[in-house]
């Protein structure tokens, strides 16, 4: 099931019981990291967002968007942002915080996995900030939603925990780049930045490894000629 929210500001996003999709990650309760009030937004992640501020504001999906600090942070520069997360409390979180600043106009929100969310519409860009299920098939699946979702010439940014130079995380919870470029290549994107970096961690104050990967989708290659 799908739990999409409308746009009324005051109201419940979800039962705050765990969200479809907890199968993903059967022994982490997500839902337990949020308050679901707003207070837990964090900043966003300028790393992650350049590529999106590039570009013409459009249609932007942040697939496992958290507490919606990213979501907020393309809607405030004008961009009409979905935002999908498991954790029913993320969800009300980012509502909390999108009514709060006046942006819940240009943000949809949904209770949902992302291994199998499916977009109703194309995206201009998409965002997957260190979101991605454990490798295995519901990684795969929401990688293939992440290609699926954008636009032809549409951006992917994608910023996961490097699993060669992380000393935390279970096997399989974090990723390599390798991974995560090859996936996409075989997705059909055309990959424009992979590289491994040193990044502050969400809402800690330190830092750690990441990979961050940059995609593009092609445009239809095939062109008649007259
Ligand atoms: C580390 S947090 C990152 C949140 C946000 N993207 C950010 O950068 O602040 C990971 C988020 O992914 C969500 N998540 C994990 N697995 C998911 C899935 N299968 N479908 C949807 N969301 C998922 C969690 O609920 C959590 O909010």
């Amino acid at each position: 099931m799908t739990h999409t929210t409308g746009h009324a500001c005051g109201t419940q996003d979800g039962n705050h019981t765990h969200g479809p999709g907890a199968a993903s990650y059967p022994d982490f309760e997500w839902d337990a990291l949020y308050t679901g009030d707003g207070s837990d937004t964090a900043a966003p992640d300028p790393m992650l967002l350049a590529p999106a501020y590039g570009l013409l504001p459009g249609r932007a999906l942040d697939l496992g968007c958290g507490a919606g600090g990213n979501a907020l942070a393309l809607a405030e520069r004008g961009w009409r942002v979905t935002g999908v997360d498991l954790a029913p409390r993320a969800i009300a979180s980012t509502r909390a915080s999108a009514c709060a600043r006046g942006l819940d106009d240009r943000i949809e929100l949904a209770v949902a996995d992302s291994a199998t969310w499916q977009p109703e519409t194309a995206y201009d860009f998409a965002l997957s900030s260190y979101a991605l299920p454990p490798r295995g098939p519901a990684r795969t699946a929401t990688l293939a939603v992440l290609a699926t979702a954008l636009a032809p010439g549409g951006i992917l940014a994608l910023g996961e925990w490097d699993e060669e130079a992380c000393d935390w995380g279970k096997p399989g919870d974090l990723a390599t780049l390798a991974e995560l470029t090859e996936a996409l290549t075989g997705l059909g994107l055309d990959v424009v930045r992979a590289e491994r970096q040193v990044v502050p961690r969400i809402q800690h104050p330190s830092e750690d490894h990441a990979v961050i990967v940059i995609a593009r989708k092609p445009h239809d290659t095939l062109e008649t000629t007259g």
